[in-house]
């Protein structure tokens, strides 16, 4: 038994040291948000800014959120598929292909509502948090123009 106590110790040492909620929590970015038409605290179903703000403002603000907030999982910038967390630029791709416009529209909002969720309530699968919820942290304004940056990147490609 002697013999397997420090392997075990070293084990449970490296275990205990990291810091296994550190990835869990979710912290707001310190993003000024008051440039984007402000939406107030009920989330709405679809991104109002898609059709509404200046896009390019919507985009450079949800830039900085994005990589403030999301990068550290889900990539910098919006621009790799080998971060930890999936790519983010996918999540559009399969509305992108529709060429009608009412069925791209439909394709869109469903897109949107999926997305708000997935921010709102985090991953939380079998009681492990693959991505913290930011229902309260992120502002809902900063959550719809990360989706846009998130959705330019693409275009850019
Ligand atoms: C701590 C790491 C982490 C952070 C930070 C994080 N995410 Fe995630 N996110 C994940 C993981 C992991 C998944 C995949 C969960 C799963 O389905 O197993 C995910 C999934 C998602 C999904 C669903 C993707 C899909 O393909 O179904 C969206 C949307 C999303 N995240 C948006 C965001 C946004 C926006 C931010 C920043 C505000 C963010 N995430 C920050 C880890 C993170």
């Amino acid at each position: 038994m002697r013999r397997y106590l420090l392997p075990v110790l070293v084990i449970a040492g490296i275990l205990l040291s990291v810091p296994a909620t550190a990835n869990e929590i979710a912290i707001a970015p310190q993003v000024d948000a008051s440039r984007l038409p402000q939406l107030g605290t009920s989330w709405l179903a679809a991104n109002p800014y898609r059709h509404q703000a200046p896009a390019s403002e919507a985009v450079a603000i949800g830039r900085d959120a994005y990589n403030q907030a999301c990068a550290r999982c889900h990539g910098a910038d919006a621009s790799t598929n080998a971060a930890p967390a999936p790519d983010l630029r996918n999540l559009d791709r399969g509305c992108r292909r529709i060429a009608d416009a009412e069925l791209k529209a439909w394709c869109q909002r469903d897109n949107d509502a999926y997305f708000a969720k997935s921010v709102r309530n985090g991953k939380i699968i079998l009681g492990v948090t693959h991505m913290p919820p930011w229902e309260n942290v992120l502002k809902q304004e900063l959550a719809w123009a990360i989706q846009l940056f998130v959705e330019s990147r693409v275009a850019a490609k």
